[in-house]
């Protein structure tokens, strides 16, 4: 028997913080008890946060690995059923790590929303997961488990009360209070680092299947894309581009085809930032999709990322405080249309900042369902998606545990 259900690997980075903190206060709620360690590639570090977790956290086991040091990587491995990883830049550091977890049938989840890297890890490890056993999901926080499961859970309710999927979706989020962390800052602008380098990339990452599978029969199917400002007219409200769209399309696009096209063959989806009404509204999307265009175009260039960098944007390691994160939420509203004209919306909401408080609880969640409810003989090893490894397991845990909520809005 393995030492341990779950390591923590990347325990001092700011979202690996405070999913410690998670997984220490909730860890009476598990039955057994979850037996887990942190690690990260500082010793100091880790017995720094050890002092900070405080009570409960004194005879917590460490562990000492370098993201780049795959020997060190194995021996951590052994020990533990699951890791979880939150070191990023994964198109960075990540590689190692789900090659070694591949290769032993360690199950391993993660919070990248690099579609780029997630596309090349499973060009090259996908093979030695499904002979290994290993269950690998990618993107287990704000992108991309509210939008995946919000499908997930529309149409699983659609085919209850219709009998058919929605062949429709959109997601809108109504609204949204957080920050954003050095972390996350470093990984949108590697993206923008590694298309400048490879300009093929562009165009891998405007293709809404690029983490799809047998994408041939779908060749016909043209997905709506929200670049612009533009009214909607499901949703009364004048919409703007979600910078999340980019990974979540992706995912629940991958849901679909690992489900057998579940959510049927011709299925369309997008996502944007509800505005508001009127002229106001207009004004306000316009103003929205202008501002993330010009931050997308800032950070492609040299010099001028090279100022957000330094001068604007949160460094590696900081991020929101805790208060940002308490009075921090997140509101999502999802509307699905049948081929035969019947609609279904959903709404999904969280009740943390969504980046950080709620990434790690989902985070947190999702790794208890890869160690307590997803046996082997239910999930074969490759690379899922958060809907196709936990579906309606991690709606519950999530509801139960971790302050999201799921509901259908009639
Ligand atoms: N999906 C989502 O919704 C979501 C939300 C939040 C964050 N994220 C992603 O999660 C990741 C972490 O974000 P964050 O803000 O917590 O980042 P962060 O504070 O900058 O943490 C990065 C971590 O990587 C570790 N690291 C760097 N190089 C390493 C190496 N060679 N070996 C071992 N560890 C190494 C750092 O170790 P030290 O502590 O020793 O410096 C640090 O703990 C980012 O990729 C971010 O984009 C995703």
């Amino acid at each position: 028997m393995k030492d341990f259900d779950l390591v923590v690997f990347g325990a001092t980075s700011f979202v690996g913080r405070i999913l410690c903190r998670y997984l220490l206060d909730t860890r009476l709620a598990d039955a057994p008890s979850l037996r887990w360690a942190i690690a990260a590639r500082s010793a100091a570090r880790l017995e720094e946060l050890k002092g900070e977790l405080g009570e409960g956290a004194e005879s917590l086991p460490t562990l000492v690995a370098d993201a780049a040091d795959e020997a060190a990587l194995r021996a951590l491995v052994a020990r533990t059923r699951v890791v979880v990883s939150t070191v990023g830049p994964y198109a960075l550091y990540g590689e190692p790590l789900v090659k070694v977890c591949a290769e032993t049938g360690t199950d391993y989840c993660d919070l990248t929303g690099e579609v780029q890297w997630i596309r090349r890890m499973i060009e090259r490890h996908e093979a030695a997961a499904k002979a290994s056993g290993a269950r690998i999901v990618h993107c287990c926080g704000f992108d991309s488990i509210p939008s995946d499961l919000g499908v997930y859970f529309l149409q699983h309710e659609a085919r209850r009360r219709f009998g058919r999927a929605a062949s429709r979706v959109k997601m809108r989020v109504r609204a949204m209070k957080g920050g954003v962390s050095g972390g996350t800052v470093a990984s949108l602008l590697n993206v923008a680092r590694e298309v400048r380098a490879n300009p093929t990339l562009r165009k891998e990452l405007a293709n809404p299947y690029s983490l799809g599978v047998n994408t041939a029969a779908l060749a016909n199917v043209r997905q709506p894309n929200v670049s612009t400002a533009k009214y909607d007219v499901d949703f009364k409200a004048w919409i703007a581009p979600f910078v999340m769209a980019g990974i979540n399309t992706r995912i629940v696009h991958r849901s679909n085809a690992l489900s057998g096209h579940a959510y049927t063959r011709d299925f369309r989806y997008d996502e944007a930032v509800s505005v508001g009404k009127g002229l106001k509204g207009r004004l306000a999307a316009t103003g929205t999709a202008l501002g993330l265009g010009a931050f997308m175009v800032a950070a492609a260039i040299g010099p001028s990322r090279a100022v957000l960098e330094r001068f604007v944007l949160p460094k590696p390691g900081e991020g929101p405080s805790p208060e940002a994160q308490r009075r921090g939420f997140f509101d999502l509203r999802f509307m699905g249309r049948t081929d035969d004209g019947r609609m279904l919306r959903v709404k999904v909401t969280g009740d943390r900042d969504p980046g950080y408080g709620s990434t790690a609880k989902m985070l947190g969640e999702a790794a208890r369902c890869l160690a307590f409810d997803t046996p082997q003989s239910e999930l074969a090893g490759g690379f899922w998606t958060p809907a196709t490894a936990f579906g309606e397991r991690l709606v519950a845990r999530l509801q139960a545990r971790a302050g999201l909520a799921f509901e259908i809005i009639d």
